[in-house]
C-alpha cells in the first residue's frame, strides 16, 4: 500500500480527483495518509474532511521565520509515514531539507507542457496568461518529480490540452485540470503505487 500526503494551498480540486479516483479504483493500493495546507483557509481542507482525511494546516505565517517554518513542514510530512509526497496545487516553495529527505519521492502537477511557461514566477492562472499572450495552440500539464530547481525534475506524464479563439486564462485553466491536470496526477500515482516509474540519469521511465 503506497502511503501519499498531499500538500494543498489552495481549491483542491486535484485533491478531489485523486480521492475520487481512489474511491472509484481507478487508483489502486493507495491510501491518502494526511493532507497538509500552507493556507487555512484553503477549500482543500474542506475537501479532505468531507473525505474523512486527517488535515493540518502548516503556515508560515506561525513561524518567526522560514527555516522553522521549514522544519516544521518537514515534521509534519514525516509525521504521516509517508511514501510519496504529492504537490497538488501547493504554492510553497519545498525546502531543500525536504527534498533531501524524499529525493524522487515529490511529485507535483504543473499546469503547462514544461519545459515551456515553467520556472519561477510561472503557477496557477499566470501560466495560461502567458500561454495565451504568446498565442500557443497546444498547452496541457506535466506531473515530474521535484529536485532543488523549480519545474525542473525528472518528467513523469504530460498531457496536451487545446487552446481555443476566445479562450480566457479562466477558461484555459479548466480545459487544462479537466482534460489533463485530473487524468494525469491521478495515473502518475498508480503508476508509482505499482512500483512503474523508475528515475535512471535524471530521467523517469514509466512502464505501461
Ligand atoms: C492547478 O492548476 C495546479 O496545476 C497549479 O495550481 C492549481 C491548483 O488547483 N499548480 C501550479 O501552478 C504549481 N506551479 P487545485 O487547488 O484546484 O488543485
Amino acid at each position: 500500500m503506497l502511503r501519499i500526503a498531499v500538500l494543498v494551498s489552495g481549491g483542491g480540486t486535484n485533491l478531489q480527483a485523486i480521492i475520487d479516483k481512489i474511491a472509484s479504483g481507478d487508483i489502486t493500493d493507495t491510501e491518502i495518509a494526511g493532507v497538509i495546507s500552507n493556507n487555512e483557509n484553503a477549500y482543500a481542507l474542506t475537501r479532505a474532511k468531507k473525505a474523512g482525511i486527517p488535515a493540518m494546516v502548516v503556515s508560515p505565517k506561525n513561524f518567526e521565520n522560514r527555516e522553522v517554518f521549514n522544519r516544521a513542514l518537514l515534521d509534519a510530512v514525516d509525521s504521516l509515514n509517508v511514501d510519496l509526497i504529492v504537490l497538488a496545487g501547493f504554492l510553497v516553495v519545498i525546502p531543500e531539507i525536504m527534498i533531501d529527505a524524499y529525493t524522487n519521492k515529490i511529485i507535483n502537477i504543473h499546469p503547462s507542457l514544461i519545459p515551456s511557461f515553467c520556472g519561477t514566477g510561472y503557477y496557477g492562472l499566470k501560466v495560461h496568461e502567458a500561454a495565451l499572450s504568446r498565442g500557443v495552440k497546444l498547452v496541457g500539464a506535466t506531473v515530474h518529480f521535484v529536485d532543488k530547481g523549480t519545474d525542473t525534475g525528472p518528467i513523469i506524464m504530460q498531457k496536451a490540452v487545446e487552446v481555443k479563439n476566445g479562450d480566457t486564462p479562466e477558461v484555459l485553466q479548466r480545459r487544462v485540470m479537466e482534460q489533463a491536470e485530473w487524468v494525469i496526477m491521478p495515473a502518475a500515482i498508480d503508476k508509482i503505487a505499482h512500483g512503474k516509474v523508475k528515475v535512471t540519469d535524471g530521467i523517469a521511465i514509466v512502464e505501461d
